[in-house]
């Protein structure tokens, strides 16, 4: 039965949440694998726009299981403001299942993001500053609180106090903080594990068990293929694996249960946060984008920076995720220019001080911070896409733009986005099969 999973293609902020919406609505599952509360998805539905961080963006569909994975780190506090919001609205919640074995962001991983942020200074990665680099380390670091032991407190009070030890001396010491008491944290943790009881689950088993029972499951990602702590611009990167192998790692799945990979990819490129950009517009051009794509963060409204579509990046993400399938979003917000430049591949620079065309991601950062992107310009459009629902009815500029990016990418295009609403949407084949 199908194990579809979705991810970014890019820097992030695709137009995830209105993919998996819109895919969601012909699942049974939909579980995140990857990320935390940095994650900002939109959905619109009708009037009604939706912006969701920790919870996956299948909550929207009233049939849809919705499952937080153990890959996701779970703030607590935010998790029940998302539910909070959402139940306010009229969406249940209560199908929710959240891993026992997720690990937790506690209040003292977002002291630790926004100091270590401070003290990085220039070297900062300009993160979201939601604790989620902080919780992923204690994780590795193997001094992480998971879910299941917000259940148990004399256990939670030894781990608790094992993860500040470090920290406090860290806080004092180097920043110059106060220390963090480990009796009112575990107090804290283990109230918030009180309301979050009656959703959690041995989510692994339940995803297994669906996917043998023939219902059908959605792994939807957070961030990107560009933001993958292993295959993304380290050190500018998030602290977990969007790409496609994290929806196994992140959920309890096996790879042999994956039956299609889809990539969102905008028809230009944001980024947000510090990092290389090769195609970053600098100019009234990258103003022109942001404007007309409404290109502000959904967790930090921050400006997004602004770029022309890199066919180098999403060749790279349809390697390092086997994409099966491309949904190509936001193709609306480039009508009304004259040209659109591709960038088809890379003029870098060599040891030698010879430079070199590469159409292949470089994998050492210095060189793709150096990266020089060479374009290829193709006509624009200027008739209005929004209503249409077929390839055919798209202007002819358009359909060949499509096309040379469906050529460049090496991987099919099956939808287009053409505005934000549920159904401003070109479906070219099935994405759920
Ligand atoms: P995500 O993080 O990948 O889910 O993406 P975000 O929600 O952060 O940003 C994508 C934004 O683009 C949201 O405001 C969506 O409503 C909007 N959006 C998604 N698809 C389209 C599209 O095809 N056209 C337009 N104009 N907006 C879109
Ligand atoms: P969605 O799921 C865009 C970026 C941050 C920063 C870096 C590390 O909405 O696409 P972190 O707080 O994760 O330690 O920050 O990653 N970042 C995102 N950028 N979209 C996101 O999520 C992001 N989540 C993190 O801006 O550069
Ligand atoms: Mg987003």
């Amino acid at each position: 039965m199908p194990g579809i999973v979705l991810i970014g293609a890019q820097w992030g902020d695709e137009g995830k949440g209105k993919a998996t919406d819109l895919i969601g609505s012909h699942v049974d599952y939909v579980a995140r694998f990857n990320g935390g509360n940095n994650a900002g998805h939109t959905v619109v539905v009708g009037d009604e726009a939706y912006a969701l961080h920790l919870l996956p963006s299948g909550i929207i569909s009233p049939h849809v299981v919705p499952v937080i994975g153990n890959g996701v780190v779970v703030d607590p506090e935010v998790l029940f403001q998302e539910i909070d919001g959402l139940q306010s609205r009229g969406v249940d919640c209560s199908r929710l299942l959240v891993s026992e074995e997720a690990h937790v962001i506690a209040s003292y991983h977002r002291v630790i993001d926004k100091v270590t942020e401070r003290f990085l200074g220039k070297h900062r990665i300009g993160t979201t500053g939601r604790g989620i680099g902080p919780a992923y380390a204690d994780k590795v670091n193997r001094v992480g609180i998971r879910v299941h032991d917000l259940f148990n407190e004399r256990h939670l009070h030894d781990k608790v106090e094992a993860s500040l030890h470090q920290k406090n001396q860290m806080l004092v010491k180097l920043y110059n903080r106060r220390p963090i008491d480990v009796d009112a944290t575990t107090d804290e943790l283990l109230r918030l594990g009180v309301r979050l009881k009656p959703y959690v689950a041995n989510t692994s088993l339940a995803l297994n068990r669906a996917l043998d029972e023939g219902r059908s499951v959605l792994f939807e990602g957070g961030q990107a293929t560009m933001l993958d702590v292993d295959h993304g611009t380290y050190p500018f990167v998030t602290s977990s694996n969007p790409t496609a192998g994290g929806a196994c790692t992140g959920t309890g799945v096996g790879p042999t249960r994956i039956t299609r990979v889809i990539g969102v990819a905008k028809a230009y490129v944001t980024r947000v946060g510090e990092g290389p950009f090769p195609t970053e517009l600098h100019d009234e051009q990258g103003e022109w984008l942001r404007r007309q794509g409404h290109e502000f963060g959904v967790t930090t409204g921050r400006p997004r920076r602004c770029g022309w579509f890199d066919a180098v990046v999403t060749r790279y993400a349809v390697q390092v995720n086997g994409l099966t399938d491309i949904a190509l979003t936001k193709l609306d917000v480039l009508t009304g220019l004259k040209e659109i430049p591709i960038c088809v591949a890379y003029d870098v620079e060599l040891e030698d001080g010879t430079r070199e065309r590469c159409e292949d991601m470089p994998v050492d950062q210095s060189r793709f911070a150096a990266a020089k992107p060479v374009y290829e310009t193709m006509p624009g459009w200027s008739e209005d896409i929004s209503q249409a629902r077929s390839f055919e009815e798209l202007p002819a500029t358009c359909q060949a733009y499509v096309k040379r990016l469906e050529e460049l990418s090496r991987c099919r295009i099956s939808l287009i986005g053409t505005g934000p609403q549920r159904d401003h949407v070109i479906q070219l084949r099935s994405l759920v099969d």
